[in-house]
């Protein structure tokens, strides 16, 4: 499947609110700020560093969706609302994950090289969740509405809060779903010893 189909493809699975194609492209900021850094990052991959980082800019004044040219974004992936959405040069978006407003997938200002986050297929990041450094967030990963996240998540778990904890794991049991329990359970009987604070 081409752009265009799996974009709406992504609207229409995650937004009731969607009808018809036409009408997402004339009312989906998400799904022109996708294919507008599909040029963007074609000028960036191709020498026109500052021709490409102009065109994102246009972009962003126009959708309130600041995507560097640089970042790596699969087909696939959908946008909701995206007002104040950030996302960092070096960051990867894999098909099927969800975005939502005021998320950042930032830099900590403490790494060189790959400096931002890589969400998984099918993670959701919920609306104003802060994402930073070169974390990776696990496919189906849930994020939660306003969490701070700074390490690694691993697959089909939920994280909620600041700093981000796991609170559910979905899903059959794995080696890295038993890790993730582990982590909550380090977690709870942490605060558990400090009296429950
Ligand atoms: C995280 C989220 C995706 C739910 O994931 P889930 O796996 O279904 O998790 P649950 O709803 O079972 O919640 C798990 C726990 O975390 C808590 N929780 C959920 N979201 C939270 C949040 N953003 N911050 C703090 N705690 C949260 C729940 O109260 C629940 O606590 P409990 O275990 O004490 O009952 C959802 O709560 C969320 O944040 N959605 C926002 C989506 C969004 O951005 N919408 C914008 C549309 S415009």
């Amino acid at each position: 499947m081409g752009f265009w189909q799996e974009a709406f493809e992504a609207v229409k699975e995650n937004d009731p609110a969607a009808r018809y194609n036409f009408e997402i492209l004339l009312t989906s900021p998400g799904i022109k700020a996708l294919a507008a850094h599909k040029v963007s990052h074609f000028l960036w991959c191709h020498h026109f560093k500052l021709l490409g980082r102009m065109h994102s800019q246009f972009w962003r004044f126009l959708t309130q969706i600041e995507i560097h040219p640089g970042a790596v974004i699969e087909n696939g992936v959908f946008i909701d609302h995206g007002s104040g959405l950030v996302i960092g040069e070096t960051a990867v978006v894999e098909t099927g994950a969800k975005l939502y407003h005021g998320v950042t997938l930032g830099g900590t200002g403490k790494d060189t090289g790959k400096r931002h986050p890589s969400v998984r297929r099918g993670a959701l990041i919920s609306a104003h969740a802060q994402l930073l450094g070169p974390i990776e967030i696990g496919e189906n990963a849930r994020v939660g509405a306003s969490a701070v996240v700074t390490k690694d998540v691993p697959t089909a778990v939920t994280v909620v809060g600041v700093p981000a904890k796991i609170v559910r794991v979905h899903g059959p049991v794995t080696p890295e779903r038993d890790r993730a329990k582990l982590e909550r359970e380090r977690h709870v009987s942490f605060y558990d010893h400090m009296g429950g604070i």
